[in-house]
């Protein structure tokens, strides 16, 4: 049997995480000097937030699952921290992986490194310049406490040594989500069922999906979003997936009449997703690894923001901003088609391997 030489401890929370995570833990777990520790910090517990995708991704059974969710962010990161600082006083992992930017990679990462143990961000680099997200600022402390940082795209490698960061940590290796993209892409074909489920045309409906605090807990914003995807509806089917976020927040603010006027459903699993993603003629998101997806597959996206953190996909002309401001003009442009230059700056579908191999050797 060969000996274990490394120890990765994973730490997802929320469902991105679970998407991204979902194939490197499965090459770690089949490279036999590798041993691997799943932690699950509970950021996301809904079933259809959290259980479907490892049962559909096939991720192993979480190790450690924190059950903490739900609260503020200070009280999220805070309670994370103090869990897995614990976890990895019995682990003594001699890698932490964690993933994005959500409260969840921060605690992670900080956790980490206070003890000395090497971390490793995948998806490094990102960066929006709006300090008033917290994504922001849960990417730029964990890219500066990081030890290896894999950067998606070439964008991504500039932001990073743009800030000092030394050129010797940081990796180009491409987007773990296209790898996901093309691998579950295939699978999505075979397995779901979803268009006929909902009663939807190939390229004869739009995809929505909303979560960013910026537009879920401001009632103006939300509401032109809201009424915009309404009005496009009576002309062309509105699908929409709403996140347990915004669906409490727009009961909150009385908006809830506005879900029913176009197709809300619950939020569904990756299959399901990646198959409403192909088969869109447009997608709608504040999401960023929506607005990813939408360009694997050659879908337009309009994204539902004053920036965006891939730039890469407005320059290539697949993305479009459009800041929630007025509702006609945000429904003339979903009801609009176009499509964008050919290129792929997103790697060739092997960032799993390259990440693996990169931990193996460092
Ligand atoms: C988080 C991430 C965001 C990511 C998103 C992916 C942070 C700061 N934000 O945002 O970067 O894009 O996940 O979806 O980490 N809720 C439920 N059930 C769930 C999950 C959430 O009801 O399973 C509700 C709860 O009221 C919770 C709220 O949604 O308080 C917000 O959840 P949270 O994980 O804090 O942030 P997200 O908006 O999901
Ligand atoms: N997703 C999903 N079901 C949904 C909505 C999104 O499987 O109902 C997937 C989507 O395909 C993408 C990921 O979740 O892979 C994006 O997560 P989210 O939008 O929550 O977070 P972000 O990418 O903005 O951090």
């Amino acid at each position: 049997m060969a000996r274990i030489r490394h120890k990765v401890l994973s730490v997802v929370g929320a469902r991105p995480q679970f998407i991204k995570a979902a194939l490197v833990s499965r090459a770690l777990r089949n490279t036999p000097e590798v041993s691997e520790v799943l932690v699950h910090t509970g950021q996301h517990y809904d079933k259809n937030m959290s259980e479907v995708f490892f049962r559909e991704l096939d991720i192993p059974e979480p190790d450690y699952n924190l059950g903490i969710g739900g609260g503020t962010h200070g009280q999220n990161t805070g309670r994370m921290l103090e869990a897995i600082e614990e976890v990895l006083l019995r682990e003594r992992p001699h890698w932490v992986l964690v993933y994005g930017d959500t409260d969840s990679t921060l605690a992670g990462a900080l956790a980490a490194a206070k003890l000395h143990i090497p971390v490793a961000h995948v998806e490094a680099g990102l960066r929006s310049f709006n300090r008033r997200m917290p994504e922001e600022i849960n990417r730029v402390l964990t890219d500066h406490i990081a030890d290896l940082l894999f950067a998606p795209t070439e964008v991504a490698v500039r932001n990073l040594l743009r800030e000092g960061i030394p050129p010797d940590k940081v990796y180009w290796v491409g987007d773990v989500m296209y790898d996901a993209a093309l691998y579950y892409g295939e699978k999505a074909e075979g397995q779901s069922r979803i268009l006929s489920k909902l009663g939807l045309k190939p390229k004869g409906y739009i995809l929505a999906t909303i979560h960013r605090a910026e537009n879920t807990d401001d009632p103006v914003r939300l509401g032109v979003i809201l009424q915009a995807f309404a009005e496009v509806h009576r002309e062309i089917p509105v699908v929409f997936p709403v996140h347990p976020r915004t669906r409490k927040r727009a009961e909150a603010f009385g908006l809830g009449p506005l879900l029913d006027a176009v197709m809300a459903v619950d939020p569904v699993g990756y299959l399901d997703m990646v198959m409403l993603e192909k088969n869109a003629r447009l997608i709608a998101t504040d999401s960023g690894g929506v607005q990813k997806e939408a360009f694997f597959y050659r879908v337009p996206c309009v994204t539902l923001r004053e920036e965006t953190e891939w730039q890469e996909l407005l320059d290539l002309g697949w993305n479009k901003l459009a800041p929630p401001a007025d509702v006609a003009s945000i429904a003339g442009l979903l009801e609009s088609q176009w499509v964008g230059s050919e290129g792929n700056p997103f790697g060739l579908g092997n960032t799993v391997n390259l990440i693996v191999q990169k931990l193996l050797s460092s």
